[in-house]
């Protein structure tokens, strides 16, 4: 049965049973609504999105299209495994675009950390627009809203991230199928929906993607150093089991040089920063300290696989009074 608030007395959805209960309930709800017609989804690969998008899938099938907006500035594999995951694996109806160009092109020379956000927001509206205006007899747009959201949204916290900004001649029919979920209960819901489990535990990342990790005017080499080092530092917590545990890792190049050496020659580069955070609201946040042996390692590897970079430095300020991203 569709509705449109959590009711008082639901069940927090823990266990598999669960799960499986109300995806069978949101599947006839879906095509309840739905019907023959057509829905759009701005497909990012995040948990929210990937799990509304599982659930269309099941629910009606190719009359779902998932458009992937590749910005430029997503971390590495991440448009790779949307492609591979939902085109190939769950047969989805995907466009991916590849933007990467457009939105480097208007960064360019950018140093305002809120122009960059308005910027990346305002083109990710604008190429999703584009993309949705070649289609016909789209009705819906499915979105990946969430109780918190509206909750939030309520209390006026912050502004639930509806259709609000698409073009005026663009009107459909939402289609919010995990809108009363918890967090926690969208990753089991994902879970059973045969999503892999990187994709749905993942950690949370910011809409503008790597762009607030490249401080300042983003250039295509600095952000390359980013986008290598955050693969590094990545693979380096799978492999420590802290994967899960840590709930938010990632690492900044900052817009600097200093001078070092390699291989008996000078070296002028960039640093690379290692930022590692716990948290349960992102309101407060302490540092997750690291073993010197992985400390040791992470820094070896940075900084002999990735161009650009001569020292590495770790941030241990918690929040507050540094917020977690750097822009
Ligand atoms: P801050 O930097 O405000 O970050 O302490 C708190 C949490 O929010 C994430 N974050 C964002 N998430 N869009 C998002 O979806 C954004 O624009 C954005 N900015 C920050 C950040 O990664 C951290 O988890």
């Amino acid at each position: 049965m569709a509705t449109d608030r959590r009711p008082d007395d639901m069940v927090r959805i823990t266990t598999p049973e669960l799960a499986d209960a109300f995806i069978e309930d949101q599947l006839a709800a879906l095509r309840a609504q739905i019907g023959d017609k057509k829905v759009l989804l701005a497909l990012s690969g995040g948990v929210d999105s990937s799990v509304v998008a599982a659930m269309l899938i099941k629910a009606v099938g190719d009359q779902l299209v998932c458009v992937h907006v590749n910005h430029g500035l997503l971390r590495k594999g991440e448009p790779e495994q949307v492609i591979e995951v939902f085109r190939n694996q769950m047969k989805a109806n995907l466009i991916y675009v590849d933007a990467t160009d457009r939105f480097l092109d208007k960064l360019a020379g950018v140093t305002d950390p809120e122009t960059k956000r308005k910027i990346i927001g305002g083109e990710f509206i604008e190429v999703f627009a584009e993309e949705a205006k070649k289609l016909d007899g789209i009705e819906f747009l499915a979105q990946g809203t969430i109780w918190p959201d509206i909750l939030e949204s309520e209390a006026g916290i912050k502004a639930h991230h509806n259709a609000g900004g698409l073009p005026e001649d663009l009107q459909f029919e939402l289609v919010e199928p995990v809108k009363i979920l918890f967090k926690d209960e969208v990753r089991i819901v994902g879970e059973r929906l045969g999503l892999p489990a990187n994709m749905v535990y993942r950690q949370p990342f910011p809409g503008p993607g790597l762009g607030v990790r490249c401080p300042g005017a983003i250039t295509r080499d600095r952000l390359e150093a980013v986008r290598e080092s955050d693969a590094i530092l990545r693979e380096e917590f799978a492999k420590n089991g802290l994967e899960g545990k840590v709930w938010q890792y990632f690492t900044v190049v900052p817009d600097f040089k200093s001078t070092g050496v390699k291989d008996g020659k000078r070296t002028f580069d960039w640093p690379c920063i290692i930022r590692a955070i716990n948290t349960t609201d992102v309101m407060e946040v302490t540092v997750e300290h690291l073993s010197n042996e992985l400390i040791d390692h992470l820094v070896k590897r940075i900084i002999s696989e990735v161009p650009g970079i001569n020292r590495v430095l770790f941030d241990y300020t918690p929040k507050p009074p540094a917020t977690v991203e750097y822009e």
